[in-house]
């Protein structure tokens, strides 16, 4: 369990970016979801003891990051939205050291990296200079890191910007055959969907919504989304796009009237809300 505890966090003296955020989060797989720049990052970085908090604090599985800060490190382990890999180390090599340095022994270190590698597709790249890999590869190198280290807790910051579809799902699949609890944050709907029952929506450094999957899209029980260019009826505009929720009952109405009718997913909860693209 993470117990968020009124954190704020301001990088320079007037803007706070994180504005008193509280959470209990309790499901194994937590998504954080959010516009850029909404403050997603900052929170992951704080709870995983890269940044200090402005006031408040957290507990990690009953361990505070201020005072029991390496303990949690112990317990946890992450992959930043911004990492680097060291481009004359293979996979196997950066694997095996940060293993290590875990604590692995380094044949341990070497069966698990190798293990985590082969459910990623990335075994016969395992040797190769981190240099010549592409930036899906080098993500994907990333992922099998925090995932081979097994920690109870695993920090994933977009693990899968950047990755192709089929790239997409083998990460996918990873993360739920894990045990450890989980948070990541995410710009895409389906992937908080697919993998957790638990979705935290942080907006302007603000937590707007916090639910299950089923509870946030509950208020849209019986609705659909209809869709036109300059449609003359809408709940909201985005850029000249007409959004109009509708009940189900309304549908051939809004058919004839030209607009595309969607299913409601969790791209809702933000454009309800007005906070998902830009107007
Ligand atoms: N080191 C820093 N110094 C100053 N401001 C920062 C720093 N890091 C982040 N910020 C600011 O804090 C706010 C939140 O940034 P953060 O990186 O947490 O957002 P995010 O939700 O992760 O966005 P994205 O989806 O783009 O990754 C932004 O306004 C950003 O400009
Ligand atoms: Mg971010």
């Amino acid at each position: 369990m993470i117990e968020i505890k009124g954190v704020s966090k301001r990088y320079d003296r007037h803007l706070y970016v994180l504005k008193g955020v509280n959470a209990t989060l309790k499901e194994r797989v937590t998504t954080i979801i959010g516009r850029n720049g909404a403050g997603k990052t900052t929170l992951v970085r704080i709870l995983s003891t890269q940044l200090f908090p402005t006031s408040g604090t957290a507990e990690i599985e009953g361990l505070d990051i201020l005072k029991d800060t390496k303990k949690v490190r112990e317990v946890i382990s992450s992959i930043p939205q911004e990492s680097q890999l060291i481009g004359i180390l293979s996979p196997l090599e950066q694997m095996q050291l940060y293993l290590m340095a875990r604590g692995f022994s380094s044949s341990q270190a070497k069966r698990e990296s190798e293990y985590a590698l082969d459910e990623l597709e990335m075994y016969e790249f395992r040797n190769a200079p981190s240099d010549t890999l592409s930036g899906g590869m080098k993500r994907k190198v990333f992922v099998a890191m925090a995932l081979a280290a097994k920690s109870p807790v695993i920090f994933l910051d977009e693990p899968t910007t950047g990755l192709d579809p089929l790239s997409r799902i083998e990460v996918w699949s990873a993360i739920k055959r894990l045990s450890s609890k989980v948070i990541l944050t995410t710009h895409y709907m389906e992937e908080a969907q697919e993998l957790s029952n638990e979705v935290l929506v942080i907006d302007q450094g603000n937590i707007i919504t916090h639910g299950t999957v089923k509870s946030l899209l509950s208020t849209f029980d019986g609705k659909m989304r209809a869709e036109k260019l300059e449609g003359r009826e809408f709940d909201i505009k985005i850029a000249n796009v007409s959004i109009k929720y509708i009940d189900v009952n309304e549908v051939d109405e809004f058919v004839r009237k030209g607009y595309d009718i969607k299913r409601i997913n969790l791209d809702d909860i933000f454009l309800s809300k007005g906070v998902m693209l830009e107007s």
